[in-house]
């Protein structure tokens, strides 16, 4: 591994979170997400369970996995944004960047994924998750494909657009390339 390019690849955040604000479900496909809690307290949510904030806890989310941060009084978290690129087919060796990719060509199916990536092709056990990543367009702000779709099919001729009818995009932008294929090809 070249050090110094993963450790230009790792983000660092500060979120002041109040309490009337709500932060929405999302994942980070390709990052896992690491949050220690510097005032205040509340809950990391991690795909239905809390758990408890104080200071000086940490809270993980893993890559591609739906989270969020639930607070009753003012919180003061650190973040840790780390690069990785999950296997989604171990049978294969597929991983998450190589599904994302074959939807920048404009898969869109399992079928279309299996036959360019060889996912899903062994046990099967994947094919669960390869859906679910069929059916998101932009994982920062959990906007589904078809919500984009719609948004192409109603008029939305660029990346800008479908960003401001969306809010696909606005976040770390590696879901552009997807916007823009979708706006290619409509569908
Ligand atoms: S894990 Fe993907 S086919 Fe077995
Ligand atoms: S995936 Fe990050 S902005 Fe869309």
């Amino acid at each position: 591994m070249d050090l110094d390019i993963f450790k230009e690849a790792i983000e660092t955040k500060v979120y002041h979170i109040q309490p009337e604000v709500e932060v929405p479900l999302h994942e980070h496909a390709t990052q896992d997400e690491v949050f220690y809690c510097v005032e205040g307290s509340g809950f990391g949510v991690l795909e239905g369970e809390e758990i408890e904030l104080n200071v000086g806890d940490v809270f993980v989310a893993p890559a591609g996995k739906m989270h969020s941060i639930r607070n009753d009084e003012p919180i003061l978290l650190t973040a840790l944004l780390i690069p990785v690129n999950r296997i989604v087919c171990h049978c294969n060796e597929v991983s998450y960047a190589d599904i994302r990719k074959a939807m920048v060509d404009g898969a869109r199916t399992v079928e279309e994924i299996q036959e360019i990536t060889g996912a899903g092709t062994g046990c099967g056990n994947c094919i669960q998750d390869i859906e679910k990543i069929l059916s998101v367009a932009c994982g920062c702000n959990n906007i589904s494909m078809e919500d984009v779709v719609n948004a192409v099919k109603a008029g939305a001729d660029t990346v800008e657009k479908v960003e401001e009818v969306t809010g696909a995009g606005n976040n770390c932008g590696k879901c552009k390339m997807l916007l823009q294929n979708i706006i290619d090809i409509k569908k």
